[in-house]
Formats: C-alpha cells, sequence, structure tokens
C-alpha cells in the first residue's frame, strides 16, 4: 500500500507530535511505500514570518531524521519542492463547488481561533487534497481533527471524475492517529502548540525539566494515593515509563507514600532516556546542515519522478495538453 502523509512547519515539535504521529510514520516504512513531506505551503496561511518559516522547516526536517524517516526508504520532501502540487491544486479548484469547502469545520475553527480568514486558508483542504492524490495515497494517517479533510479530499477526486468523466486518481483512506493516543499537555489538556502546554522535543535540557516540573497536578497530600482518573502527570509516565518501572509507577499512585515532586523527575528520566538517541542526532544534525539539504533535494527529485505521469494524466484529462 502506498502511505502519505503531511505535517505543517508551523511550531516547535511537541511529544504529543511524537506519540501520535512520527512514531507510527516510522513505523509503516518496515510494510509499505512511504511519502512524507513538510507542508510548508500549508503553513503559510499562519506563519508570516520568511526566517522563522525557514527555521521552523529545517527543525521539523531536522526532527523528522532523527526519529528515524528513512529517506532510503521513504520518500521525505518538503511540499513547495514539487510544484506539481500547486498546479494539481488549481484543477482540482475548478471542479470544486463552493458548498463543499463551506462545510469545512477546520476553517471555521481557525477563524474563531484568530487565524486570518485569507483565501488560502478557505482553499486549504483543495491543497491538501492534491498533497493526496498526486502521489495516489491509498492511507493517509493523520489525527481524527483531519478525518473530514480525508473525506473532502475523496469528494474533490469524485467530483474531478464526474467533471472530466474519467476516474485517473485513487480515492484515499485515513488511517486515524489519535486512537494510538492523546497525549496530555502540562496541563491536562491536549497537548497542542496552540494551547501553549507543550513538552517540546528537542528544546534545551534545563528547560524541558522547568516544564516538566509545571505539570498541573492536585493537592492530594505525599502519604495518599493519587487519583489517576484525568491526571496528565500519570498519563504521561505512563507513557513515557520503561517496561520494567511500569509497577513503580501503578505503585507510586495507588499506595501513597510519594509525591508528585518525585514523580515528575521520574518523568524527567524517563523523557531524556527515551528522547536521549534522538536528541543527540537532532544535534549532530544541526551542526551540519548540508545532510538535510541533501535529503529534501533528493526527496523532491523522487516525488517530482513519482508524480509525472499522473500530472500527464491529469493534464491530458483537462485538456491542457
Ligand atoms: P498541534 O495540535 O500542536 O498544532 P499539529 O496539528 O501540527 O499539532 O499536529 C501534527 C500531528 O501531531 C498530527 O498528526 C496530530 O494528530 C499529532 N498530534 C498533535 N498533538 C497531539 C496530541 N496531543 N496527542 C496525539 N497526537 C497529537
Ligand atoms: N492538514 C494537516 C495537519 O494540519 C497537514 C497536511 C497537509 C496533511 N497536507 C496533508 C496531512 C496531506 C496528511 C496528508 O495536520
Amino acid at each position: 500500500m502506498r502511505v502519505l502523509s503531511g505535517v505543517q512547519p508551523s511550531g516547535i515539535l511537541h511529544i504529543g507530535n511524537y506519540f501520535g504521529a512520527i512514531r507510527q510514520f516510522v513505523k509503516l516504512q518496515a510494510d509499505h511505500q512511504c511519502f512524507y513531506f513538510l507542508a510548508d505551503l500549508h503553513a503559510l496561511t499562519t506563519v508570516h514570518d520568511p526566517d522563522r518559516m525557514r527555521g521552523l522547516v529545517r527543525d521539523l526536517a531536522t526532527g523528522f531524521l532523527a526519529f528515524g524517516l528513512d529517506p532510503d526508504r521513504s520518500v521525505v520532501y518538503r511540499q513547495s519542492d514539487v510544484p506539481e502540487v500547486s498546479e494539481l491544486a488549481w484543477y482540482l479548484s475548478t471542479a470544486t463547488s463552493m458548498g463543499l469547502l463551506q462545510r469545512c469545520h477546520s476553517f471555521k475553527d481557525k477563524v474563531a481561533q484568530g487565524v486570518v480568514p485569507s483565501h488560502g486558508l478557505f482553499a486549504y483542504p483543495v491543497l491538501m487534497a492534491a498533497d493526496i492524490l498526486i502521489v495516489d495515497a491509498d492511507l493517509v494517517p493523520v489525527g481524527r481533527d483531519q478525518k473530514q479533510h480525508l473525506e473532502v479530499t475523496r469528494d474533490i477526486a469524485t467530483n474531478f471524475h464526474t467533471t472530466y468523466g474519467q476516474e485517473v486518481f485513487t480515492l484515499p483512506e485515513p488511517l486515524i492517529l489519535d486512537e494510538v493516543a492523546v497525549v496530555p499537555g502540562v496541563d491536562g489538556r491536549k497537548m497542542s502548540k496552540s494551547y501553549g502546554n507543550t513538552i517540546d522535543l528537542f528544546g534545551p535540557e534545563k528547560a524541558t525539566r522547568k516544564r516538566i516540573m509545571s505539570i498541573v497536578t492536585d493537592s492530594t497530600p505525599v502519604e495518599e494515593p493519587k487519583p489517576t482518573k484525568d491526571n496528565a502527570l500519570y498519563q504521561l509516565l505512563r507513557l513515557f515509563a520503561p517496561e520494567p518501572e511500569r509497577p513503580w509507577v501503578e505503585r507510586a499512585f495507588r499506595e501513597g507514600g510519594t509525591g508528585y515532586g518525585e514523580m515528575k523527575k521520574k518523568l524527567v528520566e524517563y523523557f531524556l532516556a527515551t528522547f536521549g538517541e534522538a536528541r543527540q542526532r537532532f544535534a549532530e544534525l544541526s551542526a551540519d546542515p548540508g545532510e538535510v539539504d541533501r535529503v529534501l533535494a533528493r526527496g523532491a527529485e523522487r516525488a517530482r519522478e513519482t508524480v509525472a505521469p499522473l500530472m500527464d494524466r491529469v493534464r491530458l484529462a483537462v485538456g491542457i495538453r
């Protein structure tokens, strides 16, 4: 099966992104032909500072590689390096009704969060459909918030087929990732850059430690058992504790005698053990930006080779060739 997914370089990578997305991307490489890209054109709907944009793209690419997305096995590229994506987005948009896009809740949600209601933001799902359809993806791993975008992608493809009387696209299926893990942030809500409650993956150790120590807990006294329900610290410890340490975590909560401070120190330890290797690799790759550039250049070349035959069929179908 052909797998495709993209992540917007619109913020620093956090542990929710790892457990909820990147970890699954890495696993899928073992059995599938995967395409993973940095959705920089999409990120332009919210990031309007060019230096920040360049930095975020580089950090996301570096993070992908540090976690083991393997450019020899998967095609790892930057969306804007494949101009055919924008071209296809235009063909699709001419066969897509306004009504279909008006029903998308992500546009309304983002506007409610204060994002400028630009035409790009409104047309976001068409560009996303182009990302997916252009590589003939069968399976698209995404968070639940993206499920509607996959439905819209299928509708856009079907409308195109009806408009031109021929089937050129593969209809993709979503693989919903948050069924695997929804990671809570330091305030107990879903970890998200828009809530400012993240624990960053590649931040300096001192800041990470401070962040983990700031996880919100209740005032249960040290000697008493601690509640586990809706307890962010408990959920994070369960996510990070290595197998032999799990019984310790359960006892610490259920038997009492262990304070939240001590548990947070353990979490720092587990965090550094879990991500130590990736953090080391991130530092090495950051010191050698040429390596990331080479990977992205090769990824773009492979992506463009892959999309060429489909783009020929699409251009023929619409009468541009
Ligand atoms: P954010 O919510 O911080 O803006 P994104 O929407 O850019 O994050 O998410 C990128 C990927 O990371 C998506 O596939 C999403 O499902 C996953 N992800 C983000 N936050 C979490 C979380 N708290 N738990 C699980 N997965 C998450
Ligand atoms: N909209 C996705 C998100 O915010 C990112 C994305 C852009 C994407 N194009 C895609 C995901 C194509 C999967 C497939 O998370």
